[in-house]
């Protein structure tokens, strides 16, 4: 007897093959097709793009696992799954490192200009008069600090940063252990961060958690990265805001329509640097998550739960 796989994302599942399993890597498959085809298979493995939907699982009448190559499972109907006996497992410490040096990297690209630079630079403008912001002595703000958000406090450390963090489901230890600042209130950490990084999953709770009131609660000048999920800070706020001179810059990473509309104000505005949701695309990560991915969804399908969520 053979367990078929469906792969509808991209992925570096190794070379390595799976006795009994049949892999059909199918990234990029376009909806209708995985609606037509997932009848056939046993398990099917993604990542953000594919929508696993209660139409999708009816379908998938065959069904036994679904396999998510990275963290959120924000794409992913849980409920609906369970409720079919569609066991789901994840990775989710494969690409921490990953999502962590990304969120940095649009942190410090948004404080020093250097999208808006580089894309004067290609129009062939020559312009030194942007002023940036330092790092060292400011005050970090991170919201969920869990893998990702720890790593991020890790880096700021580093970058001689206060940190301040709201996570109400964290114990204080893992904070202090951190050499970071919980506080118990939202309002708390907005009134002191001058820079704003968000890294909760996205849930009914933290869905536009950041809105227009939380970004006005900001110093004036604060840098916004948002490298968690498109949504979590309210993205016509976010631009409202940007506009009307209250903040810095912004970094994101993601966006609540992915890919987002080609005349989304955000991506054409001076002040905002952004990436195609890369914050797990590394080599490094892309090899651990494709390895450890099929591994825990070939195990679940034998029946072994640790992987489940
Ligand atoms: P994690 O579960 O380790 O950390 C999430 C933290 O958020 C937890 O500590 C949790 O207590 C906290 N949290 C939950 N609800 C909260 C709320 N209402 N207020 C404050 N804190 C809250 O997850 P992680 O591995 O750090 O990943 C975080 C998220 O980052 C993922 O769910 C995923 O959506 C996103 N992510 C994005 C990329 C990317 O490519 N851009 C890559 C990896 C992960
Ligand atoms: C994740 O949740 O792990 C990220 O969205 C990464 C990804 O799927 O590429």
């Amino acid at each position: 007897m053979m367990w078929r796989i469906l792969v509808t994302d991209e992925m570096q599942l190794g070379e390595a093959s799976w006795p009994g399993v049949l892999l059909d890597y199918r990234p990029g498959m376009p909806r209708e097709e995985v609606l037509e085809a997932i009848g056939a298979y046993d398990a099917l493995i993604t990542r953000s793009r594919t929508r696993v939907d209660r139409e999708l699982l009816e379908r998938g009448t065959r069904l036994k696992v679904i396999g998510r190559g990275g963290v959120g499972v924000d794409n992913i109907d849980l409920e609906e799954a369970s409720r079919r006996g569609v066991m789901v497992v994840n990775v989710p410490e494969a690409n921490t490192r990953s999502a962590a040096e990304l969120a940095f990297a649009l942190m410090l690209a948004a404080a020093r200009g250097v999208a808006l630079s580089d894309r004067k630079l290609r129009e062939g403008v020559w312009d030194r008069k942007f002023l940036g912001l330092e790092l060292r002595g400011k005050t970090l703000g991170i919201v969920g600090l869990g893998r990702i958000g720890s790593q991020v406090a890790r880096f700021a450390k580093h970058f001689d940063m206060r940190v301040l963090a709201y996570d109400p489901y964290i114990p204080r230890a893992r904070a202090e252990s951190l050499g970071v600042e919980l506080v118990d209130e939202l309002e708390a950490l907005l009134h002191r961060a001058q820079f704003l990084t968000v890294h909760t999953p996205l849930t009914e709770e933290t869905r536009g958690m950041i809105g227009r009131r939380e970004l006005y609660l900001l110093p004036k000048n604060a840098v916004v990265v948002n490298a968690a999920r498109g949504g979590i800070i309210q993205e016509e706020a976010l631009l409202e805001v940007l506009e009307e001179g209250h903040l810095f810059a912004v970094g994101l990473d993601v966006f609540a329509q992915e890919p987002p509309p080609v005349d989304h104000p955000l991506l054409h505005h001076p002040r905002v640097v952004h990436t195609a949701h890369l914050g797990a695309n590394t080599f490094e990560a892309q090899e651990r998550v494709g390895e450890a991915v099929l591994e825990r969804v070939v195990k679940a399908l034998k029946g072994d739960f640790t992987y489940a969520i």
